[in-house]
């Protein structure tokens, strides 16, 4: 059988296409919400269900899961069997419009510009996209997909991945060695990259430092990507303007957590970009069918590199 795995509300929303989308495959066998361990070959995850331990999943074949980030479940012992991380175009589309929104409100200066009802008039004129230098880094599924749109509106795209990437009308970098060449005049940085052991804390107080002052830092990733107290510290001396974080450490960000408060900060409530339920059960279904015909699944995650 397939059991889905999630949080119990989540069954009535992913019930109907992910059967709609079985069918479309030819998948017949049993999907449900629970069922006996020993019969599960198949599991589709989401980090946030009930399921911890994998370990009385004997006949455990393979997991889909339902997230684009895996730290969860690359982090869990008890689950040996191959992992697949979900690629949405749903997902994808959601994340574009999320970043390319939040680049915009700091390249425009919204904020400033919109007149308040105190009769100022205070003109700014901003500069146009081209003459502005944005950072993605992490240029996988979401990252290279959202600097290909801000390239497509003139922004002036640099990104950053592990490995070598060519991408029309972005200019890349790689590798630590990369990293100060893609962060040294960017006045505004995206992060999407995996929260792994290579990627913690990347955005330290050195690295903060790199940005050119006044620097605007956007995050979708994940929250330790960022060291929070140099984050903190760049915003009171200005080194780093503004901040939008829509991941944290602790999610919910705490009560009284100093992102709360701080005026250089915009909190979101993790909600960039979620997976679309009709387009990514095509995805996960297409994705057991190859697995049931005994191939490889799609975007398989390498254990040892973390995503
Ligand atoms: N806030 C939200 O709502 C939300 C929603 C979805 C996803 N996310 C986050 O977004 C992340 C990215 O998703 P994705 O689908 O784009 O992942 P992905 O396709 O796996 O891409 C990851 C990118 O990060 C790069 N990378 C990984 N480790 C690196 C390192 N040590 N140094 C330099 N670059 C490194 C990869 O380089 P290579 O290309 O060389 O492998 C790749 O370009 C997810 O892991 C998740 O944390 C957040």
């Amino acid at each position: 059988m397939i059991l889905f795995s999630a949080k119990p509300e989540a069954w009535a929303e992913w019930e109907a296409p992910l059967r709609a989308a079985f069918a479309e495959e030819g998948i017949d066998v049993p999907l449900a919400p629970e069922g006996d361990p020993a019969e599960v070959e198949w599991i589709l995850y989401a980090p946030n269900g009930p399921l911890r331990d994998f370990s009385p999943y004997v006949n455990l074949k393979g997991v889909q899961n339902l997230w684009a980030g895996v730290e969860a479940a690359v982090g869990n012992e008890t689950l040996t069997a191959p992992l697949a991380r979900m690629v949405d175009p749903g997902m994808t589309e959601g994340m574009v419009e999320w970043v390319v929104g939040h680049v915009m409100r700091h390249h425009l200066g919204m904020d400033a510009d919109i007149c308040r009802n105190d009769g100022q008039w205070v003109r700014h004129v901003a500069p146009l996209a081209r003459e502005r230098r944005v950072t993605m880094l992490g240029l996988g599924e979401l990252g290279s997909a959202c600097a290909q749109a801000l390239a497509s509106l003139n922004f002036d795209v640099t990104g950053w991945s592990r490995t070598e990437k060519r991408i029309d009308g972005i200019a890349t970098e790689h590798e630590v060695a990369g990293l100060e060449r893609a962060l040294r005049g960017a006045e505004i940085v995206v992060l999407l990259l995996p929260l792994t052991e290579a990627t913690r804390d990347l955005m330290d107080a050195e690295r903060l430092g790199w940005l050119p002052r006044g620097a605007v830092i956007v995050n979708p990733g994940r929250g330790p990507l960022i060291d929070d107290d140099a984050l903190i510290a760049a915003l009171d001396s200005g080194q780093v303007a503004h901040a939008t974080l829509d991941v944290f450490r602790t999610e919910p960000l705490p009560e009284g957590h100093p992102f709360w408060a701080h005026p250089g900060v915009t909190v979101t409530p993790h909600i960039a970009s979620e997976t679309r339920p009709v387009t990514a059960s095509h995805v996960a279904a297409a994705n057991l069918a190859r697995a049931m015909r005994g191939e490889a699944m799609h975007h398989l995650v390498d254990r040892a590199r973390g995503y």
